[in-house]
């Protein structure tokens, strides 16, 4: 039976496949695991891991027999593909089975900030209504200048659900695509025309901090940042500070830079609206997910070749 190594929490679905092809080992519930490692790495073939958790470089040093890595997930940035490459071995990613729901989610976000519907709730629930009245007027949800910095998969289905919303739509990334949508190169740029800046760019070192101080300076004390990406993307302290002194209206927030703490200035803010890293946390997505997670892992065992490898290993 080959040996996969679990470096996150899987669905009792994903367990009930694995369990029948694989003898697993649970990792993040040894009580030591370098101790655990020394003694069983090298018999370890396969891991199994998510966005989160990824292989770090010493968890990688210490499985010399490693033949593939799933990640359950479509971030890979906790991932050094560069050494994975190196030792020829390929790491398979979940595209595209999550990229509505995640989209979804960032809808969702940007309508709980624009019509400030958390304190609504609270409003509602506490009674307040009553002795205070109603909460001010709120803000609409339509004709929004929205700005997207990754127009890939999710960011493209993102385009689709704000059309009913009569959204206008403008992107940035490293490249022109062959979409109706304003292009623009420079980020500031994008950040100044529109209303609503939504991140659902990768991580890594390309993307670190690219949301800083300027950009949110330049979409302003009305401007509305919505991050269902990577944390690191965004300077998290430039964002604290532009929040705490008015210079960015709001912000709606998934992802943080040091999940899974959240800054409490950002849990406390009026302004802003926090979510633990769910976008694509519902039991049908996450099924699928899981799903393909599995059947990559399959195919490898299988076939040699994983399914949905990540690109910068299509050619393992
Ligand atoms: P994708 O199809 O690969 O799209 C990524 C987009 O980002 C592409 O349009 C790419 O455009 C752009 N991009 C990449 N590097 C860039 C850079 N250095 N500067 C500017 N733009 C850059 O990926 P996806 O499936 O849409 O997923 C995107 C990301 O969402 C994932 O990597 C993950 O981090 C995040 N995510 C978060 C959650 C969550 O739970 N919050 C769930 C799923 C995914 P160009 O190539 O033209 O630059
Ligand atoms: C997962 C994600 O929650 O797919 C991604 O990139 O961020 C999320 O869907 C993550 O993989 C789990 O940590």
């Amino acid at each position: 039976m080959a040996t996969l190594l679990l470096n996150c929490a899987i669905t009792e679905r994903m367990a009930a496949r694995l369990g029948g092809t694989f003898d697993v080992h649970k990792l993040r519930e040894m009580p030591d695991q370098d101790a655990w490692l020394a003694q069983h790495g090298s018999k370890i073939s396969y891991v199994l891991t998510d966005g989160h958790y990824g292989i770090s470089v010493e968890l990688l040093a210490a499985l010399p027999s490693l033949k593939a890595v799933s990640s359950y997930g479509v971030g890979y940035d906790a991932i050094d593909t560069d050494l994975t490459n190196a030792r020829g071995i390929p790491v398979s990613h979940t595209p595209g089975v999550l990229s509505e729901e995640v989209a979804t989610t960032g809808l969702m976000l940007m309508i709980a900030c624009l019509r400030n519907f958390p304190a609504q709730i609270s409003h509602a629930r506490s009674g307040l209504w009553a002795t205070k009245g109603q909460l001010p007027l709120a803000r609409t949800v339509e004709n929004r200048r929205v700005g997207i910095l990754g127009l890939g998969r999710i960011g493209k289905c993102l385009a689709a659900k704000l059309a009913p919303f009569d959204a206008e739509i403008s992107y940035c990334g490293r490249s022109i695509q062959d979409v109706d949508f304003r292009y623009y190169a420079d980020l500031t740029e994008m950040a100044r025309a529109v209303e609503v800046l939504i991140c659902i760019a990768p991580g890594g070192a390309e993307t670190h901090h690219l949301i800083n101080a300027d950009v949110l300076a330049a979409l302003g004390p009305e401007g509305l940042l919505i991050n269902i990406g990577r944390g690191s993307v965004v300077d998290e302290k430039a964002l604290v500070a532009a929040l705490e002194s008015g210079a960015l209206g709001g912000a709606g927030l998934d992802v943080f830079e040091d999940e899974p703490n959240i800054p409490q200035v950002l849990r406390d803010h009026p302004n802003v609206v926090v979510t633990p890293h769910i976008a694509s946390a519902t039991i049908e997505t996450r099924a699928a997910m899981g799903d393909l997670a599995v059947d990559n892992l399959l195919d490898h065992l299988n076939t040699g070749k994983m399914r949905t490898p990540v690109p910068e290993a299509a050619h393992l």
